[in-house]
């Protein structure tokens, strides 16, 4: 192992405990990159895909910043075979994108849009060809509008026809796609859809937002059956969670970080992982909802065996119970929940990180993932993980035909350091998806927001490989932390 940091860094990013070079991984571990489909694809209209709550959201005034919408954002539907080319040139093991429900079926029920399964069979059989894993999710947010005007997640009809379209892409895909992830982010659709109403639908009910808990969950276990039905390989079968790397405050941060917990991690691992809802989750939203909406046989179906556990990591949270005087801050509605009507919301601070920060006002600690894993690992030592995304948002430049993005290449250096810390500690971890293959749209925050590591001029649409993207073709040609 080497101790010693590279010198090209800039001094004033984090500290050196996870700043590595030299760090070979394991030759099974997959170095991949993740995209999402509403966020790449453009093409809203075409060949039969139905709107999606995206659509309707992003052409809400308002609700994304500058008017941006996904009409047409990196035009990769029309970019198919220029963008595998690029995966290729990057040394990919595998690439993680999501297939949009509306262009499968474009009201959410129904038989299958041919078209839509021509596209993703094109990408699929496209990246098999060149040798790069299919990991394919079947949710990131892009629920048919038409779904959403019957109730969308809050309603557990929305959990129902989404087994049937698990059934529909299985049915084409089940002999090709190496790992199956059901949702991507819950925690995302259910609170910042139905609780902040930061994100589409932009519904503002604290029950709603523990409805919409349930349902994904749901959603995931009625989709794995589903699935495995209908797959003639034999796929891995996975969740993405955003779980929280939750640290407390002061003489009342542990309370604050159990109910935190409770709230963002253990309202998914719990019923996904031991079959049932944290009992003290149960009690600290008693106020909210009396949780009639889980049926009975709901947590025997949601807790089906999975072979992978996603986890998407980006920073820390600090808690502490809300004194009802210090100031509340960080109300940027990704991270936290302040001011929203989260429940729970009302009496949790989310204190401000320590720095240094990336474009999103994340703080960066690699120290957290560490935490994250080796803690996920305690909880549930048969599970297998995988980082599903990490990945950091800077205000690149074009210098001569460059993006010297060193702050990229440092962040992602320090927590791949921190996944190679994490599997020493003996943590069962078996990937890292670069968030992102390329700039894209960034929900509320429009283009706003840069976490490519292949820039997209969004004028010409051209793609420009940056420094950080020649760095991780090194890392995924080696399996080797490059200097
Ligand atoms: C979470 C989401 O899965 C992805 O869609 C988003 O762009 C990134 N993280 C960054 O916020």
């Amino acid at each position: 192992m080497t101790e010693s940091a590279p010198t090209n860094l800039p001094p004033t990013i984090g500290n050196a405990d996870y700043r590595d070079s030299g760090l070979q991984f394991p030759a099974d571990f997959t170095f991949g990159s993740a995209t999402a489909s509403y966020q790449i694809e453009g093409a809203f209209d075409e060949d039969g895909r139905g709107p999606s709550i995206w659509d309707t959201f992003s052409k809400t005034p308002g609700k994304v910043l500058n008017g941006d919408t996904g009409d047409v954002a990196d035009d990769h539907y029309h970019r198919l075979e220029e963008d595998l080319d690029l995966m290729a040139s990057l040394n990919l093991q595998a690439y993680r994108f999501s297939i949009a429900w509306p262009r499968i079926q474009p009201t959410g029920r129904g038989p299958a849009n041919q078209a839509g399964l021509d596209f993703y069979g094109r990408l699929i059989d496209g990246l098999i060809a060149r040798g790069i894993k299919p990991v394919a999710t079947l949710y990131h947010w892009d629920l048919p509008q038409a779904l959403e005007d019957e109730g969308g997640w809050m309603s557990r009809s929305t959990a129902l026809a989404f087994a049937d379209y698990a059934r529909i892409v299985g049915d084409a895909f089940g002999d090709r796609v190496h790992t199956w992830t059901t949702m991507n982010e819950p925690w995302c659709s259910a609170y910042l859809g139905y609780g902040s109403g930061a994100h589409a639908p932009g519904i503002m009910s604290a029950e709603g937002a523990l409805k919409a808990v349930h349902h994904l969950n749901l959603a995931h276990g009625l989709a794995v059956l589903a699935l495995r039905e209908v797959v003639t390989n034999d796929p891995q079968f996975s969740i993405t969670l955003n779980l929280h790397s939750i640290r407390g405050a002061g003489p009342t941060g542990a309370e604050a970080a159990r109910q935190v917990s409770a709230l963002a991690n253990r309202a998914f691992t719990g019923p996904l992982l031991k079959g049932a809802y944290p009992e003290d989750l149960l009690d600290d939203t008693k106020d909210v909802t009396d949780w009639s909406f889980v049926e009975p046989g709901d947590l025997v179906t949601i807790n089906q065996p999975i072979d992978v556990l996603g986890v998407n990591y980006y920073s820390t949270v600090t808690v502490q119970v809300w004194d009802g005087v210090s100031p509340r801050e960080n109300a940027d509605g990704h991270q936290n929940v302040g001011g929203s009507p989260w429940p729970g919301a009302d009496r949790i601070e989310f204190l401000v990180q320590p720095g240094p920060y990336t474009e999103m006002g994340w703080n960066i600690d690699p120290s957290g993932l560490l935490d994250l894993l080796v803690s996920l690992r305690d909880e549930f030592p048969d599970q297998a993980l995988m980082i599903t995304e990490n990945g950091a948002a800077f205000a690149d430049t074009v210098t001569d035909g460059a993006v010297h993005d060193v702050e990229r290449t440092d962040y992602l250096r320090r927590h791949i350091t921190a996944a190679h810390r994490a599997i020493e500690a003996g943590v069962d971890l078996r990937g890292y998806f670069v968030w992102s293959l390329m700039d894209n749209f960034e929900w509320s925050l429009g283009y706003s927001k840069r976490f490519g590591i292949v820039r997209v001029d969004y004028d010409t649409l051209e793609r420009l490989p940056k420094d950080s993207a020649h760095w991780y073709a090194a890392l995924a040609g080696t399996n080797t932390i490059p200097a």
